[in-house]
């Protein structure tokens, strides 16, 4: 089997390698293949990934490329985790609105249709071309924001899935504070890509008992703690919301506290100099414990499961994937992108039935949904009048004269990654 990942230089990229290394029995791996348009950070990754997988008897082969269609031919799943404009971009996303009153976050808000703009046409053009060398190939996109590109791909008729860590993160959590088996965890998941409610979870699969009661009664202190939310609100919505939720349940409180401290960027941008000093030394095989300090915890074993449901058919049956809405949340479009559990299968995902939606949630996602839309529009077509619209429908905008502020801000950042500015 042959994997290519978009984005390979990424000094998350040993993360991936961790899990591929670990996980082969899922997912036999012959040929990985590492593409960045940076030759420096190529060299420097792969070498560490090829010694990672020595370290851990992982027979594949693993070659790097700056060559994208090289790179791509003849794989069977390509991964996507690019940031286009890098840490320097999303820094930026992370003030400007910041000034405006509004949260500055990466993928919520003003900062994340910058980071929709600069990226829905950079991802396109690469599915176009990973179409035209291999039109089999599955992509599985990281890229954020996840839920507008990989609606984008899907839109262009790619055969895209996108793939978040937060459910697996939930997971993971959920079965240490129970004390079971990861995979006996089955979560009712529900909503858009970094707009999910955890609704159920069930002990060992779609079936289980629902657990969820319990656990907020015997663990909602540790559970509000993580997600820096009152345990009584967690009571009061009776779900356990993911952390992107904050941004929306305590807006005003996080751009107090956003103000006040180095933005996430500035933070990653740190750590990621660090990082690469690190990979530098011929002795480390194995992936620096300063990487588990990122947001990106799980996301190789995601991958990992994704691909081998893809490729296999073998794989957890069931996975949380972004895919077609397709009827599953009746008050969402069909064409909309959500972010549920489905089945998985060489076909690709179809998402489960999901239980009546609480009009607290669904009133949200509806809104966002809304949003998503109008912010692809914007970063396929261009132009100020839809990153206005985009805005405008954002619920944690809404007002016109932020609305007009922060498409002057966003347009004035960004003018070197828009085509059409
Ligand atoms: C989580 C999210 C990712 C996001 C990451 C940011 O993993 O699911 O979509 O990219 O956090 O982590 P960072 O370490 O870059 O702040
Ligand atoms: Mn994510």
């Amino acid at each position: 089997m042959k994997l290519t990942v978009v984005g390979g230089g990424s000094t998350y990229t040993p993360e991936l390698i961790d899990g591929f290394a670990r996980l082969r029995d899922t997912l036999p791996i012959g040929e990985l293949v590492l593409v960045d348009p940076s030759a420096d950070r190529l060299e420097l990754v792969g070498a560490l990934a090829r010694r990672i997988f020595a370290r851990q008897g992982h027979p594949g082969r693993i070659v790097t490329t700056s060559d994208l269609d090289a790179g791509v031919d003849g794989a069977d799943a390509v991964l996507l985790q690019l940031r286009v404009g890098g840490q320097a971009a999303r820094e930026q996303d992370e003030t400007w609105p910041l000034e405006c009153g509004c949260v500055g976050q990466e993928t919520t808000g003003a900062g994340g249709l910058a980071k929709a703009l600069r990226t829905v046409p950079v991802v396109l053009d690469i599915a176009e071309r990973v179409r035209r060398t291999n039109p089999n190939a599955w992509i599985i996109d990281f890229t954020n924001p996840v839920g507008i590109v990989t609606r984008a791909l899907l839109q262009a008729g790619h055969k895209a899935v996108g793939l978040c860590n937060v459910a697996i993160g939930f997971q993971r959590k959920f079965a240490a504070l129970l004390d079971v088996a990861p995979p006996e965890i089955f979560l009712d998941h529900v909503g858009l890509n970094h707009l999910t409610w955890e609704t159920g979870v069930r002990l060992g699969g779609p079936e289980g008992k629902d657990v969820l009661p319990d656990l907020l009664t015997g663990h909602g202190e540790a559970i509000a703690t993580d997600l820096r939310l009152p345990r009584a609100l967690l009571d009061r919505l009776g779900v356990v919301p993911s952390y992107y939720l904050r941004y929306f349940y305590a807006h005003d409180e996080v751009v107090r506290e956003l103000r006040t401290k180095p933005s996430r960027a500035a933070e990653v941008a740190a750590m990621e100099k660090e990082l690469l000093r690190l990979y530098a030394d011929p002795g480390l095989d194995e992936k620096p414990e300063l990487l588990s300090r990122r947001g990106g915890a799980f996301y190789s074993e995601a991958a990992v499961d994704l691909a081998a449901g893809l490729l296999t058919g073998t794989g957890s049956p069931y996975q949380v994937v972004n895919t077609y809405n397709h009827g599953t949340l009746p008050f969402l479009p069909d064409d909309a992108v959500i972010e549920v559990q489905a089945a998985m299968g060489r076909t690709g995902p179809t998402p489960l039935p999901v239980q009546t939606v609480d009009p607290l949630f669904a009133g949200l996602t509806a809104a966002v949904t809304a949003y998503e839309n109008l912010a692809l529009e914007a970063a396929l077509r261009g132009g100020r009048d839809r990153v206005f619209r985009a805005l405008l429908s954002h619920p944690l905008i809404g007002q016109y004269a932020y609305a007009e502020e922060l498409t002057d801000r966003l347009i004035a950042h960004n003018r070197e990654h828009l085509a059409w500015a």
